[in-house]
């Protein structure tokens, strides 16, 4: 059996992280929550390691997360993180407590002794804590091998029974050490030899899906963004023309690009593609519409009824693909812990479309994970390295009622933009142009002009969730507005967004 460890989920912010560093060391991770499985279950899948995620509670707060003492007597080691620290401390009869003045936020120095845990690491390095609660008496049978100038428990040990606690974050990359802490963990503690490659993961997906969908028809809905390209070209070298893409057009795609999607799906992969031309219908339903989240409706509710309408010209479907990845999956295990996300710009299709059977190739792998079996299976960079594009695409960087006219604007100015910041060697991890409904006055020759202003936007961001501003070089922004008032036509002034999320989103709309 293939090895893995299980992360069990106490509801902390690095939960992913955690799965994250252990995959990138090739051993296979999984996120669980923590009253997802039992210890018994847990014996069951032969997990070779655990371990306890941080949690924003305090272990003597009754609503806080437990879990069955059980599992320090399963055999399998242990590695608890803050909280889960914390928890596996309480649950083997030791002392937390809780003291403001104890408390420690952000880089702290950690002095150790002796331990497995330690390998190849100093006596004194720089981790990252983010704690109030700490332990104050280690349980009889542990040792504690580490500690602060304020913590007298950094971290502690039961070798006899190979359970680890540290109350800091090996998982972040402020822990001067961490990759080492974790790579003496997995390789040495539990005793991994990092089995998980992506190379094998390609190969036994490619295997798995050609027998199990022999002759099924397959149906995957295209958007040329990387989650549905990667899954639609696994699949296609397993069971070739018997998956069939249905790519929709809306017409709210950057220059080129549904081109650029078609061309390559069928000219490189020769896949089973079929373009839906919807652009007219798109523009029809869109009339008018200036309210954002009503455009984001009515593109979304469009896209199902077109996709319905080319599915039920296909006939029967057996098996519907989506290119859902591991963080739509896992949710955190301090909320509801059984809620699956669907993929958001398809989630409507199950309800409308006839099949037997939804496969997610994709639902065990990470966004970087994802773009490395890309990369594997010869889908160009440009592909595979796509920045995010909302799936409501162009409709909501056009500030009111949308227009082919509009759109085909937005659509030069935001290429100007996109190829001069790549031209200028600057990076971003999101880039475009808004149509903003603003006019001003401006000069032409002798003439007075009154055209539209565009709005740049580019933003350094590790997750989305939050984003700066991203410090372009003014050069590139000098280019990129000359470029556009000259080349194209009624864009009269350019303007640089300078705010950050939050307060702002990333898109205006
Ligand atoms: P915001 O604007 O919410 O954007 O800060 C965060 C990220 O999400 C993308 N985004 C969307 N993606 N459908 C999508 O598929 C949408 O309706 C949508 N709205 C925003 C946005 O491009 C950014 O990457």
């Amino acid at each position: 059996m293939e090895e893995k460890i299980l992360v069990l989920d106490f509801g902390g912010q690095y939960n992913q992280l955690i799965a994250r560093r252990v995959r990138e060391q090739h051993v296979y991770a999984e996120i669980k929550p923590y009253n997802g499985i039992t210890p018994q279950q847990i014996q069951q899948a032969g997990y070779q390691g655990i371990i306890f995620t941080g949690g924003p509670n305090s272990v003597y707060d009754p609503k806080s997360p437990h879990y069955d003492p059980a599992i320090l007597e399963l055999g399998i080691p242990i590695l608890g993180i803050c909280y889960g620290a914390q928890l596996m401390a309480y649950m083997a009869g030791g002392r937390v407590d809780s003291a403001k003045d104890s408390s420690e936020y952000g880089k702290t120095q950690f002095y150790t002794s002796q331990s497995l845990l330690w390998k190849g690491i100093p006596e004194s390095s720089i981790c990252w804590m983010s704690h109030t609660d700490y332990i104050a008496q280690a349980p009889e049978s542990f040792r504690v091998i580490a500690h602060t100038d304020k913590c007298p428990c950094a971290a502690m040990c039961d070798e006899a029974r190979k359970l680890y606690a540290v109350q800091f974050h090996p998982e972040v990359t402020h822990t001067q050490f961490g990759k080492q802490i974790l790579t003496n963990f997995l390789f040495d503690i539990c005793g991994c030899v990092g089995s998980w490659k992506m190379e094998d993961f390609v190969a036994r997906s490619i295997e798995t899906y050609r027998r199990k969908l022999e002759g099924k028809r397959v149906l995957l809905a295209l958007s040329g963004g990387v989650d549905s390209s990667v899954a639609a070209v696994l699949l296609h070298k397993a069971i070739g023309k018997n998956l069939v893409c249905v790519f929709v057009d809306h017409g709210l795609l950057r220059k080129d690009e549904a081109d650029f999607v078609e061309h390559t799906f069928r000219q490189i992969f020769d896949l089973n593609l079929i373009r839906v031309n919807a652009q007219e219908r798109f523009l029809t339903k869109l009339a008018g519409v200036t309210e954002p989240e009503k455009k984001r409706k009515i593109i979304g509710e469009e896209f199902i009824r077109v996709f319905e309408q080319e599915a039920k010209k296909l006939g029967k479907i057996d098996v519907l693909v989506q290119g859902t990845i591991y963080p739509d999956v896992v949710e955190s295990g301090a909320g509801d812990a059984s809620t699956i996300k669907s993929h958001h710009n398809v989630g409507g299709l199950p309800d409308v479309i006839a099949f037997d059977e939804i496969l997610e190739p994709l639902r065990e792998l990470f966004k970087d994970e994802v773009r490395e079996v890309g990369t594997q299976l010869g889908i160009p960079k440009e592909l595979v390295w796509r920045q995010p594009f909302p799936g409501p695409g162009l409709a909501v960087r056009i500030i009111g009622e949308i227009t082919w006219e509009k759109l085909e604007l937005l659509r030069q100015a935001d290429a100007i933009f996109r190829e001069e910041l790549e031209k200028g060697g600057a990076s971003a991890n999101q880039y475009f142009a808004v149509l903003t409904d603003v006019r001003s006055v401006g000069v032409m020759g002798d003439d007075r002009t009154y055209g539209r202003t565009i709005a740049l936007r580019a933003v350094t961001t590790d997750d989305f969730m939050t984003a700066e501003w991203t410090r372009l070089p003014y050069e590139v922004l000098e280019r990129a507005s000359s470029r556009i008032t000259n080349e194209v036509p009624g864009i009269s002034r350019v303007v640089y967004d300078i705010t950050s999320k939050p307060p702002a989103t990333v898109e205006w709309e």
